[in-house]
């Protein structure tokens, strides 16, 4: 397993590209499963979830053929470019390895279910930071039509026809929104998803599904009305860039100190994070519509944070805020409301010298508290993130375990900071 080698006090300088969203991405992928023409999508992040999403669309009897339109320099992203035509879909059963490798194998659920009237999903189980059930998924599969049963720890979904029915999700859910909107665009009428998800990346999904012929007014509010159409044709389609990258690059500036252009990203999508940023003390502009400038001129000051649905702050960069906290004067409070286990970084964070309390979905952060490196492990992809984060700050070494779980969601991370200065290094063991 490889890990990270940090040594910190260095103030980063220079250019970092941003790579495309992966959480769009994975839903852009599920949505080839929709049409039996092909799909091309470009701008795809080199990352783990997307490798695993290749091969769970293989093992459906799609093919894929990549090539990348302009290969990555170092730090600078391959802008890479798929061809996923799902002529015939041979096989509808995702099994639990594959699950239990990305729970974000469940937004296949929606297409194939549309295109072919079954699929059998195992369940995903819980996660690092929570329970993260798919209840709502599957509720709103029946309101459209789909019989559901729950076997041996896979779902079974069966639809003839799915119709178009009125939906209005409990929570609010991301894939939850995206696995049903998908679903949606082949039903039979007018589906209304209420309390629906209005996240760039469901914004993007939905951008992609017109562009294969589907009716879709409302997007990017809570009220989304689907027309159904008897199918859909390909379409080609570049995913918007990776906000929580961006964001956490912005962290990166604000606690390793120094200034940091961030091209290739939208600044639009971060509004809440930018705001709270500079409530921190870091100075953020946005000299073009793509790019963002950070530069950390003066000491940090608390500020707190509540994490919410877009457009609030995102609960993906609780942890990388919950680093930087660590390093602005006074008490910081940072309440999470997403996720029921997400603190999970505050513990290796406090090893390297944090003031850090955590009380129930709270944690209060008391600065500023010197860093020192230290062997640190990662436990979810953004809790990776912060520890990164601290690494840059901290004196001396800091070595991070178990950095597949960075490499799931951000694209040769190591390389992007050791661009502009950072002294961070991969060992592979
Ligand atoms: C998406 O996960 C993202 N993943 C997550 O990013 C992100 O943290 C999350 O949205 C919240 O923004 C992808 O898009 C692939 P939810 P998702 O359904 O859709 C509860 C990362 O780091 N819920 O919006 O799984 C759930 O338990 C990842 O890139 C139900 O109760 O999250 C949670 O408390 C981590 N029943 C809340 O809703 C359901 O059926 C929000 O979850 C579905 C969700």
């Amino acid at each position: 397993m490889d890990r990270f080698i940090i040594y910190g006090g260095v103030p980063l300088h220079g250019t970092v590209h941003i790579s495309g969203a992966k959480n769009s991405a994975l839903p852009c992928l599920a949505a080839c499963l929709l049409t039996e023409q092909p799909l091309i999508l470009e701008n795809l992040p080199a990352v783990r979830d997307i490798t695993t999403t290749f091969h769970l669309l293989r093992t459906l009897g799609i093919t894929l053929e990549e090539n990348d339109v302009q290969a990555g320099a170092s730090g600078i992203p391959a802008r890479r470019r798929i061809v996923a035509h799902a002529r015939q879909i041979t096989n509808v059963e995702v099994p639990w390895e594959l699950v239990r490798t990305m729970r974000a194998s469940t937004l296949i659920l929606g297409p194939l279910v549309a295109r072919c009237g079954q699929a059998q999903v195992s369940l995903p189980g819980g996660c690092a930071i929570g329970a993260r059930p798919i209840d709502l998924h599957l509720k709103g599969l029946e309101k459209l039509g789909a019989q559901i049963a729950v076997e041996h720890g896979m779902v079974i979904a069966r639809a003839d026809r799915l119709r178009g029915a009125r939906i209005y999700f409990d929570r609010i859910t991301v894939t939850g929104t995206e696995d049903l909107l998908m679903a949606a665009t082949l039903a039979e009428g007018e589906t209304v998803l209420e309390n629906a998800a209005r996240e760039p990346e469901v914004r993007d999904l939905a951008g992609l599904l017109t562009k294969m012929g589907a009716r879709i007014d409302g997007v990017g509010t809570s009220t989304i009305r689907v027309q159904g159409v008897p199918r859909l044709t390909g379409a080609t389609h570049g995913v918007i860039p990776d906000r929580i990258e961006a964001g956490t690059f912005l962290a990166a500036a604000g606690i390793a100190g120094g200034d940091l252009t961030i091209e290739d990203c939208c600044p639009d999508h971060l509004l809440a994070v930018i705001e709270k940023f500079r409530e921190l003390g870091l100075s953020v502009e946005s000299p073009t519509p793509t790019s963002l400038c950070a530069q950390c001129e003066n000491p940090l000051r608390a500020a707190d944070m509540t994490t919410e649905e877009y457009p609030g702050f995102p609960t993906d960069m609780q942890a990388q805020y919950i680093a930087l906290a660590t390093q602005a004067s006074g008490p910081s409070l940072i309440t999470e409301t997403i996720f029921e286990n997400r603190f999970m970084h505050a513990l290796e964070l406090v090893r390297m010298g944090a003031n850090i309390r955590i009380e129930g979905n709270r944690a209060i952060v008391r600065g500023p508290t010197p860093l020192s490196g230290a062997g640190v492990i990662a436990s979810d992809l953004r809790a990776s993130a912060s520890l990164v984060l601290a690494g840059l700050a901290a004196q001396g070494e800091t070595i991070i375990e178990r950095v597949y779980h960075i490499d799931r969601g951000y694209e040769h991370i190591e390389e992007k900071l050791r661009a502009v200065g950072a002294q961070i290094e991969r060992v592979s063991s």
